[in-house]
């Protein structure tokens, strides 16, 4: 029988997770049924989002059980098929988990278009972080010409769409990130026009200098010292997409400084428009046209991004934990098998 390997969560973390949370399986693939294809898995994208499954808190999915895999999506190849849609050799996306084999339902998995960028674009400017940063821009940041836009975690996945489509707008992006090398990306290469380090102990007054209007859009990706830095600054109308908090996802930061009176007070003062998000609320609306316009774009170089591509499953906890502490340096892929 034909067997994979996978890593389950083998318990659930108390603060930041660590490698005793997670096991690397060996699984036999189950035989493939009629309206099922198997699939050898070559990139898997690990995302801020998946600390919150690796917990049982009440959220807006459902966690993953101990011993159960760790979810996530990935790009995989046909290899058997028995599904009308699917033959072998196609390029899939789904959500098989952190696995290297899977069989799994036709229905599951999509071909997909990356407009003739590289196939790993699917999981990062050209799939669900791209799509988060162009549905929250357009459904609630809107963007204007001469406005400031300012976003965190400037040099990944969301937050260099973020900047390069303020941009596109007519807008001014201002790009928070920590470190020096980062920084330099995200104003260098993504074209920001202003980028603030937030590791730096003079963090909250650079960040004021690069914002002499103000801020009139705030994506919000990370929370903690960030947000306490922008909220004096937001302008009256200011647009605020609340589109994640990863300073607060291993329980840091979430308590002992309470941000809510400030926060209530600059929204009611200021008449901020504060709204939260999960990009599939939009997917039906929007997905077509992000395809459509933003595709070519990508293709062509015009947007930029950035890919952290770590080889070998067995080394996707390591670098998952890393990346909830800002070591990654752009769209966090595992390379799990050769193409
Ligand atoms: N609402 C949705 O539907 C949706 C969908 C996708 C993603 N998201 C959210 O969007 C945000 C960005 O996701 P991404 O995939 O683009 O992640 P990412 O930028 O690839 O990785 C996370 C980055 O967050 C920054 N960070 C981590 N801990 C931090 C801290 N304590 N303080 C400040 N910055 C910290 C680090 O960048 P620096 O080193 O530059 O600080 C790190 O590299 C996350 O909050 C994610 O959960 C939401």
């Amino acid at each position: 029988m034909a067997t994979g390997k996978r890593i389950v969560l083998a318990s659930r973390p108390q603060g930041a997770p660590t490698l005793d949370n997670f096991r690397v399986e060996t699984f036999d693939l189950p035989e493939i049924k009629e309206g099922e294809v198997g699939l050898r898995v070559i990139y898997l994208s690990l995302d801020p989002y998946m600390r919150g499954r690796m917990s049982d808190a009440k959220s807006y999915a459902a966690p993953v059980p101990v011993d159960g895999t760790m979810e996530g999506e990935t790009i995989g190849e046909v290899t058997h098929s028995r599904h009308s849609d699917f033959k072998p050799g196609d390029m899939v996306r789904g959500r098989t988990g952190w696995c290297t084999d899977a069989v799994i339902k036709g229905d599951a998995i999509r071909h997909f278009d990356t407009h003739g960028a590289p196939l790993t674009s699917a999981l990062g400017a050209l799939g669900m972080p791209g799509f988060t940063a162009y549905a929250g821009m357009k459904v609630i940041g809107q963007p204007q010409e001469g406005n400031t836009v300012v976003v965190a975690a400037a040099s990944g996945p969301v937050g260099s769409m973020v900047g390069q489509l303020a941009r596109l707008a007519g807008a001014r992006a201002v790009g928070i990130a920590g470190g020096a090398d980062k920084c330099a990306y995200v104003r260098d290469e993504l074209g920001f026009d202003a980028v603030v380090d937030h590791r730096s102990g003079t963090f909250a007054d650079d960040l004021r200098l690069a914002c002499p209007d103000g801020i009139d859009v705030y994506f919000e990706n990370v929370g903690g010292h960030v947000w306490d830095a922008v909220l004096p600054l937001l302008n009256p109308y200011a647009r605020v997409p609340v589109c994640g908090l990863v300073a607060t996802y291993n329980g840091e930061n979430a308590a002992g400084h309470d941000r809510l009176a400030g926060t209530m007070s600059a929204i009611l003062r200021r008449s901020l428009r504060v709204r939260g998000f999960i990009q599939s609320e939009f997917v039906g609306e929007h997905y077509a046209d992000f395809q459509t316009k933003i595709g070519p774009l990508v293709a062509s170089g015009k947007i930029r991004y950035r890919e952290d591509i770590v080889d070998g499953l067995d080394n996707a906890p390591e670098a998952f934990i890393g990346m909830l502490k800002g070591r990654n340096f752009g769209k966090l892929l595992v390379r799990v098998k050769e193409l």
